[in-house]
């Protein structure tokens, strides 16, 4: 077996700003909730003719990581791309940035599994990397969200939280040190499935029934959310799953250096904090200007720590996610 690391880090989010009293323009909402209730004062959008898409911001933050991890594109074995928001129905993303980034055939892979997606895909390039199948393994989490939500008052309850970027991460053979990627933990509950959930387009509900239907209330292409149910569900998990890949380590919660929540919402993160009893410089929050950008929110925040000097070499850094499915997990990393 061998031991895996992250080698390099980079995120993109779009130019575009929108703030609170922009989205106020649109519906019927206003700073003073969104704050509260998500901690959220902007977020980034996709604008039109950007030349953005969910597979080319994924190509921007990769081309960042390959850079800082000092490999070519040529080097990468394989492609983990996770998001909910991919440019096309199928193929997927990872394809995408195969093409893109003018890479071998190598394997590509999308996972879909919401905001533990960065997780769940950190996870699987752990395990291709450990057993020795691959040396350098591309990670990327990428979000259009903006192309797909309901901005008038009816999807208000949705639409203030998320955000678009994407951020991506180079998983490397590790023959420097100790260290590295300790642990990953995966969990799901699909008995909740409906209830953080986007019903069609699909194979259930295809477009000619959605036109047939010409539904005005309960539309099913713009994704639905109970937000007290998700609310209470994540809280419980974030802080069992944190538990889980600590007590796997033989670590406690005072060893960590940074905890790297999933940025769903402000009053999520800071509910596990109090929780940990953990101090404001062990936990790292930057859904304040992101918003929750669902697959990307992770290494967006894991590469900003990172450039911002709070990532640094022998830093127990933990990463955990809850979303959608549900799904939820965690990373236990001794940073090289
Ligand atoms: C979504 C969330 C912010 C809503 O906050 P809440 O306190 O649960 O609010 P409610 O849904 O009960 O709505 C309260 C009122 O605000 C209204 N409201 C909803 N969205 C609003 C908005 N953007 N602006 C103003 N009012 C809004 C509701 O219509 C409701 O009005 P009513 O009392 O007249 O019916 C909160 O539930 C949450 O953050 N949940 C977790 C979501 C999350 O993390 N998702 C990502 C998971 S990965």
């Amino acid at each position: 077996m061998y031991t895996s690391y992250i080698s390099g880090l980079g995120h993109y989010v779009p130019e575009n700003v929108v703030t609170n009293d922009d989205l106020a323009q649109l519906m019927d909402t206003n700073d003073a909730w969104i704050q509260e209730r998500t901690g959220i004062k902007e977020r980034r959008h996709i604008k039109k003719g950007d030349g953005n898409s969910t597979s080319i911001m994924g190509v921007k933050a990769a081309t960042i990581a390959l850079e800082r991890a000092g490999i070519q594109p040529e080097e990468i074995d394989l492609i983990v791309f996770a998001t909910l928001s991919p440019d096309m129905y199928f193929p997927g993303g990872g394809v995408q940035v195969q093409d893109l980034m003018g890479m071998r055939t190598i394997p590509a892979l999308d996972v879909r599994n919401q905001c533990s997606g960065f997780v769940y895909a950190l996870s699987v390039a752990d395990q291709f990397v450990k057993t020795g199948m691959y040396k350098h393994v591309l990670v990327i989490g990428s979000e259009n969200h903006s192309g797909g939500l309901d901005f008038t008052t009816r999807g208000r309850g949705v639409s203030v939280i998320f955000g678009d970027g994407a951020g991506a991460a180079v998983v490397s053979r590790n023959d420097k040190d100790k260290g590295g990627i300790l642990s990953t933990h995966l969990h799901s509950e699909g008995k909740h499935k409906d209830e953080l959930s986007l019903q069609g387009p699909s194979t259930n509900y295809w477009v000619p029934q959605i036109i047939a239907e010409d539904p005005q209330d309960d539309i099913p292409y713009y994704p639905y959310m109970n937000g007290q149910f998700v609310f209470k569900n994540a809280v419980v998990r974030f802080a069992e799953v944190i538990k889980e890949g600590l007590e796997a380590n033989q670590l406690s919660v005072s060893d960590i250096d940074l905890l790297i929540p999933h940025q769903a919402n402000l009053r999520i993160s800071q509910f596990v904090q109090r929780k940990f009893k953990l101090s404001d410089d062990q936990v790292y929050n930057n859904i304040q200007k992101f918003g929750n950008t669902t697959a990307a929110s992770i290494p967006i925040a894991l590469s900003e720590a990172w450039e911002e000097g709070k990532v640094k070499s022998g830093d127990l850094i933990v990463l955990a996610a809850f979303g959608s499915g549900f799904t939820w997990g965690s990373a236990i990393i001794r940073w090289i």
